[in-house]
């Protein structure tokens, strides 16, 4: 090339700023982001919350302009606070949540801030206004939100520091290549055609380089809902076939990347109403034990994460009839029966279960569903006073007024379970404020708020 040429070349870089456009699903606005706000041609950067738009599919709007613009500094996150866990009753030594405050986050915070405005009843906004307070997990289900953990982090030192109670952060790792292979609601930003083990290692990278940085919090993680589960009951679904061996060992990254002492990794392990049939159970705690066999060594795997995002009853005298001829009928049952097998087959027999939005049972007309189901309400607040020493804790995992897929029959999302009857419809994309659905977990609430 000519100097001019390169001359040329150079001035048309400098006065063209590139821009990147974000890929279909990428974050593309709110509140201390910034990266690019443009989105890929076919896709549209649309508000979810302050905190967070998405790229979602179609050029209704033609302009890429997020709402709100973020005019404020990065540095002003609503102030957390945090709540204390009851440590009463049996628990297992080791309990990652003893003697730590579960850090409130603060993007769950100003969601929930947000919906109480929009609610008349004052005695409802009330007890909504409530929910904030209550520890839920962060989703990390792209990587462009990955940097909100060291803001998370940096607070959660920051409140350690002046109030001197040690803190604890909550989060779920959900990005794998080809993920949610047996659903569509919840099917994420990398293929496995297209490079996407690399990415998932660049992803859980970022994580653990801002985790090594407060080396002092706690860390508790979820790690990939429904992944283990669909391979140890859908392989039938060549989705799930293909994807089988990247799961393991992009799960395996994981817990080999985020072996830091400060954490602690629960895998996720479906629920009682999947793995907990009889047939399953073994095969399940086999998959788990030779996972940990595989990655060798010994490392911060504390347990199974249960229930997560799902309706079931952590203990019932009276099964709901969906259950019948399934012994595990209760996540406890599940727990129960899982926990000696894990132990046989060299996984440690710990657990964390979400009860957030199990509140009302006998909800569902098949034990499968699990979109938007009509009628929950949220369930038992986090707690280690759990009354098994096999349950760590309670926890919320699933942020509740979070929708978990849309009932848009023309969205390339949309999944059918997300149109049963017992589905609440109509219902927005996953993973986005579902406002109607947040009130009647409210009203619902068992205990009530
Ligand atoms: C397949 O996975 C779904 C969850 O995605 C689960 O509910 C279902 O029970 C699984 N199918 C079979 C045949 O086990
Ligand atoms: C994982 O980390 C723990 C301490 O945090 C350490 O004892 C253990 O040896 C590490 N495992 C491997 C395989 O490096
Ligand atoms: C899962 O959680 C739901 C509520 O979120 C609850 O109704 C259900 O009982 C839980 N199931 C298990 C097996 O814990």
């Amino acid at each position: 090339m000519k100097n001019s040429a390169l001359a040329a070349l150079a001035a048309f870089l400098v006065s063209t700023p590139v821009v990147i456009a974000v890929p279909v699903y990428g974050q593309c606005g709110g509140i201390g982001y910034t990266g690019s706000t443009v989105c890929d041609a076919g896709s549209t950067c649309t508000y979810s919350n302050d905190w967070y738009s998405q790229c979602l599919p179609g050029s209704s709007n033609p302009t890429t302009t997020p709402r709100p613009t973020s005019t404020t500094s990065t540095s002003t996150r609503p102030t957390s606070g945090t709540t204390t866990t009851t440590s009463t009753g049996p628990i297992s030594t080791d309990n990652p949540y003893v003697g730590y405050d579960v850090y409130l986050s603060p993007y769950y915070a100003a969601e929930v801030a947000a919906a109480v405005k929009n609610i008349k009843d004052a005695t409802i906004a009330a007890k909504a206004a409530s929910v904030a307070k209550i520890p839920t997990f962060t989703w990390y289900d792209i990587a462009a939100k990955v940097p909100d953990l060291g803001v998370d982090l940096a607070n959660a030192k920051s409140i350690q520091t002046s109030t001197g109670k040690k803190q604890l952060v909550q989060i779920v790792v959900y990005d794998l290549p080809d993920r949610d292979c047996h659903a569509k609601a919840s099917n994420g930003e990398y293929s496995i055609a297209n490079g996407g083990e690399a990415k998932y290692r660049a992803y859980i990278d970022a994580i653990a380089a801002q985790i090594s940085k407060y080396p002092d919090i706690r860390i508790v993680a979820v790690v990939e809902p429904d992944s283990l589960a669909n391979l140890v009951t859908n392989l039938s679904d060549p989705k799930c076939a293909n994807a089988a061996n990247v799961y393991k060992s992009s799960t395996i990254y994981a817990i080999q990347k985020l072996n830091q002492s400060n954490v602690y990794l629960y895998l996720d392990a479906g629920h009682g109403g999947w793995l907990g049939w009889d047939a399953n159970l073994a095969p399940a705690a086999q998959l788990f034990g030779q996972l940990l066999k595989t990655a060798g060594g010994t490392y911060r795997v504390r347990g199974l994460a249960t229930n997560v995002s799902n309706y079931n009853a952590l203990r019932t005298n009276t099964p709901d009839p969906i259950t019948q001829g399934n012994k595990c009928y209760s996540e406890e049952l599940y727990a129960n029966a899982l926990g000696p097998l894990l132990t046989q087959n060299g996984f440690p027999a710990h657990f964390i279960i979400d009860q957030g939005r199990s509140g009302v049972q006998n909800i569902r007309k098949e034990w499968g569903n699990w979109c938007n189901i009509l009628g929950a309400g949220f369930g038992i607040r986090p707690t280690t006073n759990t009354g098994n020493s096999l349950i760590d804790a309670i926890v919320w995992i699933k942020p509740g007024g979070e929708s978990d897929g849309t009932s848009d029959t023309s969205s390339p999302r949309y999944d059918s379970t997300c149109g049963l009857s017992d589905s609440t419809r109509p219902a927005p994309e996953a993973g986005t404020w579902f406002q109607a659905y947040f009130e009647t977990l409210v009203t619902k609430a068992n205990p009530a708020l």
